[in-house]
């Protein structure tokens, strides 16, 4: 093409063709809180995109929406006899990817007990939003135990690594909101950890062949799924049967008690 002709070529194809829309600043189809989550193109493309800038171009508006109460499919939530968390990780909620950030909610029924755990990348913050709950932790050797009551609108904090534990006393429902400082912060329960170490080595650091009357074996099955219920007292108070084998046939979904949807209000 002669070089003078350029400019009105390139001008009859740029009207011959439908108006140009502005760049979307997000892929135009929608997506939903779950289709978002888990979804591991996603994922990949935010984990690789250069610039903040470049992962919000990547997400609409709905992905930076996540439901506790009705979360997507996956390891989000975490039932047991006692109650439930909810969790918000990277994974569940990519929007949080770049963030440092995430969230989980519990929902503790009464007597129930969030056993025993530590976060192995995070911090953690913690509020409560209804009823009450007792909470210890343990930071590490050498220093005692640091425990509390907290009622609604009280917060208090786990350092990073702490062996922590939350219990709600009372015969009403109990809601935490946990905050970390990691998209990933992890969940490793420190009893059933303990237990799934090899026979020999439970028994050697228990220094006891049987636990209850039981062998190791047979008492590795007992320990409850979080979140358990707690201490005779507390659920013969509150008028609570509690099963007796948590993890032969399993929890109901939702145990006992689940929470109510006005509890997230
Ligand atoms: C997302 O998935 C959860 C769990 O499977 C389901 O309860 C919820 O209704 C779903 N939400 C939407 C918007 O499809």
């Amino acid at each position: 093409m002669h070089p003078s002709l350029l400019p009105i070529a390139l001008y009859a194809l740029a009207a011959s063709a439908a108006p140009a829309p502005a760049p979307a600043p997000y892929p135009l189809h929608r997506r939903d809180q779950n289709s978002s989550a888990n979804n591991q193109a996603l994922i990949s493309a935010l984990e690789l995109a250069p610039t903040a800038k470049d992962r919000l171009a990547l997400l609409t508006p709905s992905d930076f929406l996540y439901d506790f109460a009705s979360p997507p499919p996956g390891d989000a939530i975490t039932t047991g006899l006692g109650g439930r968390t909810v969790k918000a990780d990277s994974k569940l909620f990519p929007a949080l990817i770049g963030t440092g950030v995430s969230m989980t909610l519990g929902f503790i029924g009464p007597c129930g007990f969030n056993t025993p755990h530590v976060h192995p990348r995070s911090s953690q913050i913690n509020v409560v939003v209804e009823g009450q709950l007792k909470t210890q932790f343990i930071a590490e050797n050498g220093v005692d135990a640091v425990e509390n009551t907290l009622g609604k609108w009280q917060m208090t904090v786990f350092p990073q690594g702490a062996v922590h534990t939350e219990w709600n006393p009372t015969c009403d429902p109990a809601v935490f909101v946990a905050g970390f400082a990691s998209e990933d912060p992890g969940v490793q329960q420190s009893t059933q950890t303990l237990f799934k170490l090899d026979d020999d080595v439970v028994r050697a650091e228990l220094g006891v062949e049987t636990l209850n009357g039981e062998s190791i074996e047979q008492f590795r099955d007992q320990l409850p799924e979080n979140v358990a219920l707690f201490v005779e007292e507390c659920l013969a108070r509150c008028d609570i049967e509690a099963d007796p084998a948590p993890n032969q046939g399993g929890p109901s979904e939702g145990g006992p008690w689940s929470a109510p949807s006005s509890a997230l209000a």
